[in-house]
């Protein structure tokens, strides 16, 4: 009898000194998790150029972040015919690099008229350093303070637009800038509540870990402070990375003076921007509640 005791003693010590090894590892490792920016193979290094989709008038731009990285975007100028006087700034999500999102870049441009500044986190693609949550928002408030003080953009209505992690960019954001006028609209699709929330789904076998994460993106927390913006909701219902439940209850805290719900039905994680009706309902909210 105790020989069996002790016997099950050795995986129970074992499989918890695995416990710590692991959960040392996701407190060290988590940021290559939360930021696989080596995702797809080449993505630091093969950024698709805008010229390859056909788009002309544009400019590959370097710009330094006060704490001394330096952040690689692509500006596309509004397609004059369709101007709307309209800056969307592109927040990215987790993988990959802003070539990748051009084919969303050309048609806000295109067709939807606007100004398009898709900014690449820093440690994505060309951009110098790592990313971290405190270092993307040193980014994101970059990117803004670009816009306004570009001057062929003075006065244009600047729209934060962030897929998956770039929602909680854009929230983040738009929660630190709420003086007036800053900012005149916020896109949201398919993003999550908070990175603690989102493990039980997106990691399973981190769901006892998941208060050693350390990066946080407290959405639920914050979008509630931005009550001056309108926003819109891009909810694809299909999503296997991040449960739809997210951007409902995102949408429930929100206390936006006009918020906007839209759902794809038949939208995943990734492909939601390519279901029916995705860039009518960006225009729609554009012209109702941005340009007004
Ligand atoms: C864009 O907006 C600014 C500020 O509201 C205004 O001064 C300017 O005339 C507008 N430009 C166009 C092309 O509508
Ligand atoms: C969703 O997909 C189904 C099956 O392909 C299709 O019949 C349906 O029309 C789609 N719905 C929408 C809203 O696109
Ligand atoms: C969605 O994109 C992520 C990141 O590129 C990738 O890991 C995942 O496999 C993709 N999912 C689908 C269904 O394509």
């Amino acid at each position: 009898m105790s020989s069996i005791l002790s016997y099950l003693r050795v995986p129970f010590l074992a499989s918890s000194g695995l416990a710590a090894v692991a959960s040392g590892l996701l407190y060290f490792k988590q940021n290559e998790i939360i930021y696989p920016r080596n995702i797809p193979a080449g993505a630091r290094t093969d950024i698709p150029r805008p010229a390859q989709f056909g788009i002309t008038d544009y400019e590959e731009l370097m710009i330094p972040t006060p704490d001394g990285e330096t952040l690689s975007c692509f500006f596309l100028r509004a397609n004059k015919q369709h101007a709307r006087n309209v800056t969307v700034l592109m927040f990215h999500g987790n993988a990959g690099n802003i070539g990748y999102r051009l084919p969303i870049a050309k048609i806000l441009e295109e067709d939807i008229g606007c100004n398009v500044l898709m900014l690449q986190y820093r440690g994505y693609g060309l951009s110098t350093g790592t990313p971290n949550e405190k270092g993307l928002m040193i980014d994101a408030q970059t990117g803004l303070d670009y816009i306004k003080q570009r001057p062929e953009l003075k006065g244009t209505r600047i729209v934060l637009y962030g897929q998956s992690l770039g929602g909680a960019v854009s929230i983040a954001l738009a929660a630190r800038n709420l003086k007036e006028g800053d900012i005149s609209g916020i896109i949201l699709e398919n993003t999550f509540t908070s990175i603690r929330k989102l493990i039980p789904s997106a990691f399973p076998p981190a769901r006892y870990l998941a208060p050693l994460c350390h990066q946080i993106w407290p959405s639920e927390e914050m979008l509630p402070k931005v009550t001056g913006i309108p926003i819109l909701f891009l909810s694809g219902l299909r999503d296997e990375i991040v449960p739809p439940s997210h951007m409902a209850q995102l949408y429930k805290v929100c206390h936006a003076k006009v918020k906007v719900w839209r759902e794809l039905p038949n939208g995943s994680h990734n492909d939601t921007v390519a279901e029916p009706g995705y860039f009518g309902y960006i225009s729609d909210f554009i012209t109702q509640f941005v340009v007004r």
